[in-house]
């Protein structure tokens, strides 16, 4: 049980540069066993900097933890040991302690929780990145109120410079490259600190999808929320591993994906505005009505300028995998290739991109996909892998393209592997 959390500055930089040295160790012991002509698997050294990385983001939780999670969510630019580590993120954090609840309550309202509803369970029911999510009741309604633990917002910004270093390293780039990315990522971790943000978006984004058949929003109540404090309807529904464990019927589980996937490509399509974190957290399922699926989380959301929409659709679009002229003036367009960039580096990133597309595009130029084959998620992860071992890239330090693409990235490759999940077959519909 937490009383307080370790916010200050001096103490997080300290856990930080501990991790830091540690990581650095595992380095260089990996390296000495090398030079000595012993057997040291590149595998062990990942698992031993990821436990390290692990330990020290579960205490400093908060903000920390939310960029671990997106590193997990990431899975395709991290080696398999960082992300199965960082998967754990969302489960294993400790609860805040009721009087912290409590204060959080009068900082908002002036009044304690037991005085704005009828009835409030002061343990959490479930652990959130940066809150705790408890069960509370209210005119006969069962309500969900999701708490913010205190100093989050503040220390976003200097967590970011904490885990850099780190995350630059393990990348092995540096820092003025990567600045535009850092800075979408640093825009879209603050905004998921404004819990009044997260209900404008819930509600707008749940009326402009309440047709598109078998999902469910959460009803919000802007009167019983507050910057760091969110109330909503109590929605019935099992997380995707407990789900699958009452072993849904292959129809439930397609009709779960469609809706899933109708979900994703309605926001895409007509929204130009996605739930950018399809983290298996933020769904809760049930087999009632063939399969119904209840969306949370609108913490995360990307909204997508028309120019970059184009490209994305272009880029995925059939017509394009087959001509590579236009795939070239597409990537030139998208500032991946330049004109001053030398024959061999063009046909660097042509061959990489080309690949990559191929791949990630794949459920878009057929009428049906099916999910179910894990060998396509497995690929795609293989590829990210490829992508980061490839010596030829490592040694342009160089990331390209727009940094709006990372959320609608990371937005596709977690629908992909929720459907994986699933075992989902899904009319994609080309
Ligand atoms: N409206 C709700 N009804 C039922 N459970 C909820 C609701 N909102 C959140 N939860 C539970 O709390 C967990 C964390 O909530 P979430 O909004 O995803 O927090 P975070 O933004 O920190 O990821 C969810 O995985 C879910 O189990
Ligand atoms: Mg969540």
């Amino acid at each position: 049980m937490l009383n307080e959390l370790p916010t200050s500055k001096v103490a997080r930089a300290a856990r930080f540069a501990r991790t830091g040295l540690n990581v650095g160790a595992n380095y260089v012991k990996h390296y000495a066993k090398r030079a000595v002509g012993a057997e040291a698997s590149t595998d062990d050294l990942h698992a031993a900097n990821a436990a390290e990385l692990y330990g020290t983001l579960s205490e400093l939780k908060g903000s920390v933890l939310k960029v671990a999670q997106m590193l997990a969510m990431e899975k395709n630019m991290l080696p398999p040991a960082y992300a199965d580590q960082f998967a754990k993120a969302q489960y294993n954090t400790p609860p805040l302690s009721g009087p912290l609840v409590v204060k959080a309550f009068r900082d908002a309202f002036g009044k304690s929780p037991f005085e704005v509803f009828d009835e409030f369970d002061v343990s959490a029911r479930q652990a959130a990145s940066i809150g705790q999510v408890h069960a509370a009741r209210k005119d006969g309604q069962a309500l969900a109120v999701k708490v913010q633990y205190p100093g989050v917002a503040a220390s976003i910004k200097s967590d970011i410079n904490l885990v850099k270093p780190i995350a630059l390293r393990i990348m092995g780039l540096d820092e003025s490259q990567v600045r535009p990315y850092l800075e979408e990522v640093e825009t879209r971790l603050l905004e998921e600190t404004d819990y009044a943000l997260e209900l404008r978006r819930g509600q707008n984004i749940g009326r402009r999808c309440a047709h598109l058949p078998h999902l469910q929003f959460p009803v919000y109540y802007p009167a019983l929320s507050a910057a760091r404090i969110l109330t909503m309807d109590w929605l019935p529904g099992q997380h995707l591993k407990e789900f699958l464990l009452t072993e849904p019927s292959q129809e439930i589980r397609n009709q779960l994906g469609q809706a899933l996937w109708n979900f994703y490509q309605f926001q895409l399509n007509e929204l130009h505005e996605v739930h950018a974190d399809p983290h298996p957290g933020n769904f809760l399922l049930r087999g009632e009505g063939g399969g119904t699926l209840a969306v949370l989380d609108f913490g995360c959301v990307k909204t997508i300028p028309a120019d970059v929409y184009r490209l994305f659709v272009d880029l995925l679009a059939p017509a394009t995998f087959a001509d590579p002229a236009r795939l070239e003036a597409l990537l030139t367009e998208a500032d991946v290739l330049r004109p001053d960039d030398s024959p061999e580096k063009r046909a660097l990133y042509l061959r990489t991109l080309h690949a990559s597309l191929e791949l990630v595009g794949r459920p878009f130029r057929t009428a049906a996909f099916d999910f179910g084959d894990a060998a396509y998620l497995k690929a795609l992860y293989a590829l990210g892998d490829d992508l980061m071992a490839d010596p030829e890239l490592r040694k342009q330090r160089e990331p390209r393209g727009s940094a709006h693409f990372i959320y609608l990235n990371r937005t596709y490759v977690g629908l992909f592997a929720l459907l994986t999940e699933l075992a989902a077959t899904v009319q994609t519909g080309a």
